[in-house]
């Protein structure tokens, strides 16, 4: 019995159900959760008309005259959807062809595993699974003084947008904040980003967040960071005057906050059960997703691991292979991969500079830039690095590979092979070995590892 229907609760159910499992899936909006319908893939898809935007900009730099891009923003919402309706349509279908018994309503969980269905018409049904899975997903936070509502918008409102803001202001510099940043920013919008922070993308490689900063602001971003945002005054005509800082004012036509997203529990019912809620409202459970009720698991947002929907698709099947009784090993958290899609694009797996040092192992450092890279100079995208740090073997020299940090051109295609040396626990040597295509963007890993032997290429 899986309660809700996005990356955790659909990659439970179509993977017990390919394992033979007699699997119910309830879901009370459409099956897909916030990945499909109000996060990833409509931010993606804005992210890629920004980037068809930027493309035509440039044309002319490779002798194409494409005049100046105008942007309809009214077909790019349309394609988005079209993007959204159609794997839409392909996950309901796996879901029928795998047989899975799908439920529309809200799923809340009582004692021995009783789960109940609240269904629109308030008509309710009763039922019961060997094993209960809850993955009822997040909400975005907001802050006091910013209800959503007119110019104020969560990421749920900005993907709604039927035009393009003039002046927007993003409220928190997250991957969230930094990605609308970067597409509206793209598509004509001047854009304020305002951080608590000390800086933007915290917790990010310094090198890889530098990086995106000084891209942001040569595309006119204004990064504001060590801002405390006090509250916004409508103007009447739909905009609204934002104020921050000491006395500071900012008058836009749209507010983005994108401050975090919270656990959404608030339906799941839980009572007469053992499973727990902490103080942030995130379900308790241990390595293997397991809430101290016997036979009920938590996986995706509702549990406090990274919020990737990819991470949701992992935790589901650790999950199925513990309902099967077959070996599940815990998902190793400080190793995902990471993957944001503004411009430039970041994306790493493992310990950043910083988070090694702090972890205590002496370490050997390898970076390289785009700019010498030869696709990067066919495709006119130079700027941004890989950076790739290695434990310090005995002898001095680069040993397993701790983590691997990109940013700059189709980053986010290329972390796979980084993902892998990192998990594989390979050491530099190794990787180094293999060999890269040329011309190709990857050449820069092989190369950063290449020079992490002593010897280089092009370093
Ligand atoms: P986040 O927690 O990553 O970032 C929120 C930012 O807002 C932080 O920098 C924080 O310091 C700042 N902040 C908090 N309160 C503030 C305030 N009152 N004023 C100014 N700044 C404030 O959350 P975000 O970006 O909303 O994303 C939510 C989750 O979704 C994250 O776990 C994120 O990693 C995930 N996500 C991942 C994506 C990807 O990997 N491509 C894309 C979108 C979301």
């Amino acid at each position: 019995m899986v309660i809700g229907g996005g990356p955790g609760g659909y990659a439970a159910a179509l993977y017990g159900a390919s394992a033979g499992l007699s699997v119910a899936l309830i879901e009370k909006e459409k099956m897909g959760g916030t990945c499909l319908h109000r996060g990833c893939i409509p931010a993606k898809s804005f992210l890629e008309t920004a980037s068809v935007n930027r493309h035509v900009s440039h044309a002319k730099d490779f002798g194409i005259d494409a005049g100046s891009p105008l942007v309809d923003f009214a077909v790019s919402q349309a394609r988005k959807q079209k993007v959204v309706e159609g794997l839409w349509k392909g996950l309901s279908g796996l879901i029928k062809s795998r047989k899975i018994a799908s439920f529309e309503g809200t799923g809340s969980l009582g004692p021995e595993h009783a789960v109940t269905v609240r269904n629109a018409d308030r008509s309710t049904a009763a039922l019961h699974g060997t094993s209960v899975i809850v993955a009822a997903g997040s909400v975005p936070r907001t802050i006091p003084g910013f209800d959503v509502g007119g110019p104020i918008m969560t990421s749920d409102e900005v993907l709604m947008l039927d035009r393009i803001p003039p002046r927007m202001v993003v409220i928190g510099g997250g991957a969230i904040g930094c990605e609308f940043a970067s597409a509206f920013a793209d598509l004509g919008s001047k854009v304020t980003i305002l951080e608590a922070l000390p800086k933007i993308l915290p917790g990010l490689d310094s090198d890889v967040a530098n990086t995106v900063v000084r891209l942001f602001k040569k595309r006119g971003i204004e990064i504001r960071t060590d801002v405390v945002v006090k509250g916004h005054t409508p103007n009447g005509d739909g905009g609204t005057t934002v104020h921050f800082g000491e006395g500071e004012d900012l008058e836009v036509d749209a507010v983005v906050v994108s401050v975090g997203r919270r656990p959404f529990a608030d339906e799941l019912g839980l009572t007469g059960t053992a499973v727990a809620t902490d103080q942030r409202g995130f379900v308790v459970v241990d390595e293997h997703c397991r809430t101290a009720e016997p036979g009920v698991f938590a996986v995706g947002d509702l549990i406090d691991t990274p919020q990737l929907a990819h991470v949701g698709y992992a935790e589901a099947i650790l999950v199925i292979k513990q309902i099967l009784g077959e070996t599940a090993l815990p998902v190793m958290y400080d190793r995902v991969p990471w993957a944001i899609y503004c411009f430039p694009e970041v994306a790493w797996a493992g310990h950043s500079e910083e988070s090694a040092r702090a972890a205590g192992f002496d370490i050997v450092v390898s970076k390289h830039q785009y700019r010498g890279n030869s696709r990067a100079q066919i495709i006119g995208e130079t700027d941004g690095l890989v950076k790739v740090i290695a434990k310090k073997a005995a002898d001095g020299t680069a040993g397993q590979i701790l983590g691997v940090h990109m940013v700059g051109p189709w980053v986010t295609e290329q972390l796979g092979q980084g993902y892998l040396a990192v998990n594989w626990e390979a050491t530099a040597a190794e990787v180094a070995a293999f060999i890269q295509p040329h011309p190709s963007l990857s050449e820069l890993f092989g190369e950063t590892m290449l020079s992490l032997t002593g010897r280089s290429l092009n370093a």
